[in-house]
């Protein structure tokens, strides 16, 4: 009985029986010129499932939203990859039956988007990236799309005669009319972006032309309502290379409906993405590490040891922010990240913690030379099996997966 328990626990299996990977193979095409979400290309694609789930690390200051985020699901992404032997392109389409678009001017709506990290390496697979926003020392390289009606920025046009918005302009009637048109034929920016990030405040964006890519982003009806997304970028670059013709990625969703924004989001775990002949065994075994250990047990040891200070599905008495939430970091984390935070929390120091939502709990300490100290004490005097149980428990924790 154990056994099978275990099993449905760790696999991500969807209500429509579809068993989520983390493995994509990317298939060589002539050429990436043109390709976007909905051209035929699209057809040689190898799908993966990847289940994403929702981040619960970090909790918004938004009333609202956490309150329509109790009892997140994890949803699929499908992802899938292409390369021309130049540049790579990752390919995602997820469902989402509302199209929701972020309009300038009113401020509490939120867009629909998605953004695909790189790890910058994928030399060390134990020592990947904290995964939402790289580490001290484990840089990423984040690709952020966001579904923007048509947006103007005349600032960064140089234009100042059309900065304002329509409801403060002195324009009504017909000349409100023209003017909005002319800010229509002006409006091409979209809203993408590329950034470095070893974790969250060092997030910087790449603004002086040195990271090639392009995005797209494309809303069909089909199934319910869909989106596609794609990111290309240069098979290698100054900013993420493979390792053996592979590379540790992510990938994450926004639903604007939900008011997701920021940290607020669905985030898969590590993926190993495989260029034609591509074979880092390290990388793939990381990336898919279950481990089987004693369920119960880990549970225990979790409301020993941990539950004084996080949140987990089966525990929530710990105050709000006095760590970072649990509830679906075996979505998110490998095996290996999980044995490293309880023997070794320094080794990355969790950095993102919104202090207007909780000020009064400090995740770290930082000495005069910047270093920061996790206020988690290592667990390194735990018995190994003890260690692997606990392990076991948190892959458990994570969202049911909506079909
Ligand atoms: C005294 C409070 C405290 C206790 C007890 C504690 N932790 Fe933590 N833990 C933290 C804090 C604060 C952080 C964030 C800073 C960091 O990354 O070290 C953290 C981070 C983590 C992370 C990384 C989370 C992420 O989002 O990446 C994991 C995993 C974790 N702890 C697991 C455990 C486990 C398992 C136990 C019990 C064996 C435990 N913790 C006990 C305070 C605690």
């Amino acid at each position: 009985m154990r056994a099978i328990l275990q099993v449905a626990a760790v696999l991500s299996v969807t209500a429509s029986g579809m068993v989520a990977g983390n493995i994509v193979e990317a298939v060589k095409v002539e050429s990436l010129d043109g390709f976007k979400c909905g051209t035929p290309l699209v057809k040689k694609i190898k799908w993966t499932p990847v289940a994403v789930y929702p981040q619960s690390t970090v909790k918004l200051n938004d009333k609202r939203a956490l309150e329509l985020h109790k009892g997140a699901k994890g949803k699929i992404v499908e992802v899938g990859a292409l390369t021309d032997g130049k540049e790579i392109a990752i390919v995602l389409r997820w469902p989402d039956k509302s199209q929701d678009l972020y309009k300038g001017y009113k401020s509490d709506l939120y867009a629909d988007g998605f953004a695909v990290q790189f790890a910058s390496s994928a030399q060390e697979p134990e020592k990947l990236p904290y995964i939402g926003m790289g580490s001290d020392g484990r840089p990423v390289a984040i690709y952020l799309r966001k579904a923007y009606e048509r947006v103007y920025e005349p600032n960064g046009g140089g234009d100042v005669a059309h900065q304002v918005n329509p409801h403060n302009t002195p324009y009504f009637g017909g000349a409100l009319e023209k003017f909005k048109e002319e800010v229509a034929q002006k409006g091409t920016t979209t809203y993408q972006r590329a950034f470095v990030s070893e974790g969250f405040r060092s997030m910087t964006e790449i603004r002086d032309g040195s990271a090639s890519y392009r995005t797209d982003m494309h809303y069909v009806e089909k199934r319910g309502g869909m989106w596609g997304g794609t990111v290309i970028r240069p098979v290698e670059d100054g900013y993420a290379a493979p390792t053996q013709g592979e590379y540790a990625v992510a990938i994450a969703v926004w639903d604007g409906k939900e008011l997701e924004r920021d940290g607020l989001k669905r985030l898969s775990g590590w993926i190993a993405v495989k260029l034609p002949g591509g074979k880092n065994g390290e990388l793939e075994r990381v990336v898919s590490e279950v481990v089987s250990g004693d369920l119960a047990n880990g549970k225990k040891q979790f409301e020993t040891n941990c539950a004084s200070c996080h949140w987990s599905r089966d525990f929530q008495n710990a105050p709000l922010y006095m760590a970072p939430g649990l509830e679906n970091i075996g979505g998110q984390a490998t095996a290996a990240y999980l044995r490293e935070s309880i023997l070794d929390p320094n080794a990355v120091v969790v950095p993102g913690y919104n202090r207007n939502a909780h000020p009064n709990f400090s995740w770290y300490m930082v000495d005069e030379k910047g270093n920061r100290t996790s206020t988690m004490p290592p667990f390194n005097y735990l018995d190994k099996k003890s260690i692997e149980d606990l392990v076991a428990y948190l892959q458990s924790q994570k969202a049911e997966v909506e079909k």
